[in-house]
């Protein structure tokens, strides 16, 4: 049996050049075009639930779907309460089940971060949870598609190097989300990644280097973070578009039918092209 933790995957891919997706949901359907693309592909998963998403799923079933997925394939399957705000959503996340957490306390001040996230690393360490994402530097855009051209930037919300560092030693996060140019949501401009910026916080922290927003980003700029030490790369908002421009393309198609079975499994093919293709050039395929 696969005993291997999330950690240990970060590990492998930090030290033979890859990166692992985390791969947000939040219908059956999208769910199960994620699994179906890890099997194809025989990749570990990494699955990621917002505040919204997984208020909407419900906590307690999400964590039960993913088991029933766990069951069925065999996968190496982990899920995560993404940005979560507070102690008290991470402290319900960990009770229920989620294997991984990401404390987004990126609206405080850099102190008061660090306050809180210490105590959300005491509480997930003691509960035995294998990885705790923090956060520094303001993450800007949204989860839209081109609704705007392009998106500006305030260069001073991204990452200060050293932040990062006093941050991560402070904290004892397992990784660490930071800003250098990413932004959630995708725009038909998107911004460019700060690579110096990057090398400059991979040289002062420990901690493993999470790109959010992966969403839209120009393969060649993923490739080049990944191989300045991004291990992690979070994809939500290609995911949702696949998934619901099937879902209108589907009712235009068939005005008149009214059983989810026969209206939603296209849903389900789009979701898994789109990870398919994460996970192969991510190169996290047969990475079981
Ligand atoms: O935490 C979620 C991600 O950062 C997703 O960003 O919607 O741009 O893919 P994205
Ligand atoms: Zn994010």
């Amino acid at each position: 049996m696969n005993k291997k933790t999330l950690k240990d995957y970060y590990t492998k891919a930090s030290e033979e050049g890859w990166a692992i997706a985390q791969f947000n949901w939040s219908t059956g359907e999208m769910l199960r075009g994620i699994v179906q693309a890890g099997v194809k592909h025989n990749s570990p998963l990494l699955l990621g639930t917002s505040e919204g998403d997984s208020d909407f799923v419900g906590l307690r079933q999400c964590v039960a779907l993913v088991e029933a997925y766990r069951k069925d394939t065999g996968l190496p399957i982990f899920l995560n309460l993404d940005h979560g705000k507070s102690f008290e959503s991470l402290k319900e996340a960990i009770d229920v089940g989620y294997d991984v957490i990401h404390f987004d306390g990126s609206d405080l001040d850099l102190e008061k971060n660090i306050e809180e996230t210490k105590k959300i690393v005491a509480y997930a360490k003691d509960k035995g949870i294998a990885i705790v994402e923090g956060e520094v530097g303001q993450l800007q855009g949204g989860s839209t598609v081109h609704q705007e051209k392009t998106i500006e930037l305030d260069p001073e919300g991204f990452t200060k190097p050293e932040d990062a560092e006093h941050f991560a030693k402070e904290t004892g996060v397992d990784s660490l989300a930071i800003t250098f140019g990413n932004v959630h949501g995708v725009y038909e401009e998107m911004p460019s990644l700060d690579f110096e910026r990057l090398q400059n916080i991979e040289k002062r922290v420990q901690s493993f280097l999470v790109l959010h927003g992966g969403s839209g980003i120009p393969d060649e700029e993923v490739s080049q973070a990944i191989k300045l030490g991004v291990v992690k790369m979070n994809i939500s908002t290609e995911l949702r578009a696949a998934y619901t421009d099937t879902v209108r393309k589907e009712l235009a198609e068939k005005p008149h039918e009214v059983t989810p079975y026969k209206i939603l499994p296209p849903t389900v093919e789009a979701v898994q092209a789109v990870v398919e293709q994460k996970i192969k050039f991510l190169g996290a395929a047969n990475k079981v």
